[in-house]
């Protein structure tokens, strides 16, 4: 075809130069996990949801729709509720029909993906006032003045607090009661310490959807940064370390390489990893250590027949006089 229009490519962040740059140059190697979703990995994600492997995603929405009456009560009507990430899943309805909300505040650093997800919310909901806030969930978030009088319901379902080693999750969580104040709540998925043999193909399924959603970040790093990594040359890694009750995903080099990325050049020798992603799983007292290391106190809990997910009521109470 000739004289055809190409659309200018969007500009690169440059966090993720940054990330990827640093995160090369680092022993052990490692890259946020947060730069898998470009629009491809976001795709491919959605597939893994779908995954007879990948438990997370259908356990807690069955779970969410059982628990939806006594969540209802314990939270009581009006509320609003502020989702941390754009709520661009099929929770969010669940929760939005369920509690008869006074507001919804989805917060997200992604300013394309949070007004999409208002915009469709929004059309579901005509009748909800929708309040869209594009920052940093990782920092405390000043809310819209309209919420002042308003009690809050934080959401924050997907077991995302995962991807965070501990003291980063207490930290967020921490924020989330800074933001939302004493006297919030909080519904948190939160995803359990399970068998290995269900743990590790959750992460290695066998239509090879999660190497792909691995392999992509290489992709992404080739597509935008200018590249020239053999993607072919790296084998997606998803192991169990028990120590640190974790699952992690690694980019494993097959033999010994040599690339550029942004004009800079790396090497890889054969056996060594890329470190891309730990998923942090919690056992049944581990999740409640967790919430009250930042700050809120369990008061509901619910999980599915087989223990392998939970979602967790919480409070921001004062804190109590301590011995
Ligand atoms: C979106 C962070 C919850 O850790 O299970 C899925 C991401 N990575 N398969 C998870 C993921 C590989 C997912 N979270």
């Amino acid at each position: 075809m000739q004289d055809r229009e190409v659309a200018a490519p969007a500009a690169v962040d440059p966090r993720f130069r940054a990330d990827v740059l640093a995160g090369l140059a680092m022993r052990p190697r490692a890259i946020p996990a947060r730069w898998f979703y470009d629009r491809k990995g976001s795709e491919l994600f959605e597939a893994i949801t779908r995954l007879p492997e990948y438990y997370p995603t259908r356990t807690e929405t069955a779970l969410l729709h059982a628990a939806m009456p006594e969540v209802a009560r314990r939270t009581g009507p009006g509320r609003a509720v502020v989702e941390f990430g754009s709520g661009s899943s099929a929770k969010t309805p669940v929760l939005l029909s369920g509690i008869a909300p006074a507001a919804y505040v989805p917060i997200d650093i992604s300013g394309d993906f949070l007004r999409d997800a208002a915009a469709q919310l929004q059309k579901a909901f005509p009748a909800l006032p929708v309040h869209a806030v594009e920052a940093d969930f990782l920092n405390p978030v000043t809310l819209p003045d309209v919420l002042a009088d308003k009690p809050r319901l934080g959401f924050f379902p997907g077991s995302t607090i995962g991807n965070m080693e501990p003291y980063a999750a207490v930290d967020l969580l921490r924020a989330m009661r800074g933001s939302l104040g004493e006297g919030a709540q909080l519904l948190i998925g939160i995803d359990r310490v399970k068998p290995v043999d269900v743990l590790v193909p959750a992460y290695d399924d066998a239509q090879g959807v999660t190497a792909a959603f691995n392999r992509n970040l290489l992709e992404r790093i080739n597509r935008e940064l200018d590249g020239t990594i053999p993607v072919e040359a790296f084998a997606h890694r998803a192991v169990w370390n028990d120590a640190m009750s974790r699952i992690e995903m690694h980019l494993e080099a097959l033999s010994d390489l040599r690339f550029t990325v942004a004009g800079e050049a790396f090497e890889i020798g054969a056996g060594e990893t890329i470190h891309t992603e730990n998923s942090h799983k919690y056992g049944e007292r581990g999740t409640r250590v967790l919430l009250r290391g930042g700050g809120w106190t369990p008061i509901g809990e619910w999980r599915d027949p087989q223990g392998w997910f939970a979602l967790i009521l919480a409070e921001a109470q004062p804190f109590p006089a301590a011995p």
